[in-house]
C-alpha cells in the first residue's frame, strides 16, 4: 500500500464564518481584568504552550478524567453502540484529535460524522486524519463557534443526530449556564437526538484536590502560562514569577477553583492598561464544576433532555450520560 494523497479531499467543509474575535477577545481579558475580584475565562489557556500542557495534564497520575472517560468509553462500548442505534450521525462538539471519538466510532459505525469547532486549521486537520483512518464514514466539518446559537450544515443528511460532549467540558460552566448552553443544543437537534456526555462526578476532595495540584507542577504551569500568554500575545508587562498557581475544592460550590495569586503588592501592565495586584489577591482563572449523577440528570431535564443511559467507573470517578433530546 502506497500513501492515500486524496484521502483529505474526502473532508466536507461547512464554513459558518464565526466572527473575527480577535478584538472583543481583547475586550473580553481587559473587562475581567478590570473586574473585583479579577477573573480570566479558562478559554485563554488554549494558545499553543497551552493546550500542549493541557495534553500533558491528561497523562499525570492524578488526574483521572481522561483516562477514567477513556477506559468507560472502552468498557461500554458495545451497550453505547447499543443505545445509539444504527445510521446515525455522530456531531463532535470540539475538538475531533481524540482518542475517544475513535473508541466511539469504532463501537457505533456511524453513518457519518461532523466535527464542529471553532478553530479552523485545527478542525481541518482532526477531520482530514479521521477522514484517512475511516473510509467507510461521510466526514464533515463545521467550523463554527457551538457555544453561540447555530444551525446543523445545509446540504447534509443529518439522520438519527447523536452529539458527543466529552471531558466534562460542561464543567467550565456554572450550572445556570450549562443548562442554557444544552437549551442551545436542544434548538439546535431535532427531537429524537442523543446527546453523550461526559461529567466528572463529585467525590473525596482528596482526590479532586490531588487532580488539580499534580506533583509534577504540570497543572500550575497551565496556570501560570496565562501569564507568559498575557505578556507575549497582549504586550503584558508583568513577572510570571511574581504569581503561584492556587487550585482547591469549594464543597459549597461543587467545584474546583483555579487562581493565579500574586505573591507581592505590584502594579502590572496588560495592552497600556494598569491592573493593581495586592499581596495574596488572586486572578480567578478557572472553574470546574462537577455533578453527581441525579445532580446532572435534574439539570438535564431542565433543558429539555431527557436521561436514557448512565455509565460510570467502578471508582465512580466519572460518568458519560446518555440522554434523549425530548
Ligand atoms: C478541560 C475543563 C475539563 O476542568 O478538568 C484541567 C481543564 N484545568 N486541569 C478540567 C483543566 C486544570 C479541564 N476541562
Amino acid at each position: 500500500m502506497t500513501m492515500m494523497p486524496n484521502a483529505a479531499a474526502a473532508v466536507r467543509f461547512h464554513d459558518h464564518q464565526p466572527p473575527a474575535t480577535s478584538l472583543s477577545l481583547r475586550d473580553e481579558l481587559l473587562q475581567g481584568l478590570r473586574a473585583s475580584p479579577k477573573t480570566s475565562s479558562p478559554k485563554f489557556f488554549y494558545d499553543l504552550r497551552g493546550s500542549e500542557l493541557f495534553d500533558l495534564i491528561c497523562v499525570q497520575p492524578e488526574y483521572y478524567p481522561t483516562r477514567t472517560e477513556e477506559a468507560i468509553l472502552r468498557d461500554a462500548a458495545g451497550d453505547i453502540a447499543d443505545v445509539v442505534g444504527k445510521d446515525a450521525t455522530l456531531i463532535e462538539l470540539g475538538s475531533g484529535a481524540s482518542r475517544k471519538v475513535r473508541l466511539l466510532l469504532e463501537a457505533v459505525r456511524p453513518t457519518s460524522y461532523l466535527g464542529i469547532d471553532i478553530s479552523r486549521d485545527f478542525l481541518l486537520n482532526s477531520t482530514r486524519r479521521l477522514a484517512a483512518d475511516y473510509p467507510w464514514l461521510d466526514v464533515h466539518a463545521a467550523c463554527a463557534d457551538f457555544s453561540q446559537r447555530m444551525t446543523l450544515p445545509t446540504g447534509m443528511a443529518c439522520e438519527h443526530p447523536v452529539a458527543f460532549f466529552p471531558g466534562s467540558s460542561i464543567g467550565n460552566f456554572a450550572p445556570e449556564e450549562a443548562e442554557s448552553f444544552l437549551r442551545g443544543l436542544h434548538s439546535l437537534l431535532p427531537s429524537g437526538s442523543g446527546l453523550l456526555i461526559g461529567v466528572d462526578l463529585i467525590k473525596d476532595e482528596a482526590i479532586l484536590n490531588a487532580a488539580y495540584n499534580d506533583a509534577a507542577g504540570v497543572t500550575a504551569a497551565f496556570n501560570l502560562n496565562l501569564l507568559e500568554r498575557l505578556r507575549d500575545e497582549f504586550e503584558g508587562d508583568l513577572d510570571p514569577a511574581t504569581f503561584s498557581h492556587h487550585a482547591f475544592y469549594d464543597t459549597a460550590h461543587s467545584r474546583i477553583e483555579m487562581h493565579l495569586v500574586s505573591n507581592v503588592d505590584q502594579d502590572i501592565r496588560v495592552a497600556g492598561e494598569i491592573f493593581h495586584f495586592e499581596r495574596g489577591e488572586t486572578l480567578h482563572t478557572e472553574n470546574s464544576y462537577k455533578y453527581s449523577a441525579d445532580g446532572f440528570r435534574t439539570l438535564a431535564a431542565r433543558a429539555g433532555f431527557e436521561s436514557r443511559a448512565l455509565w460510570t467507573d467502578p471508582d465512580r470517578l466519572f460518568s458519560i450520560h446518555y440522554l434523549l433530546r425530548a
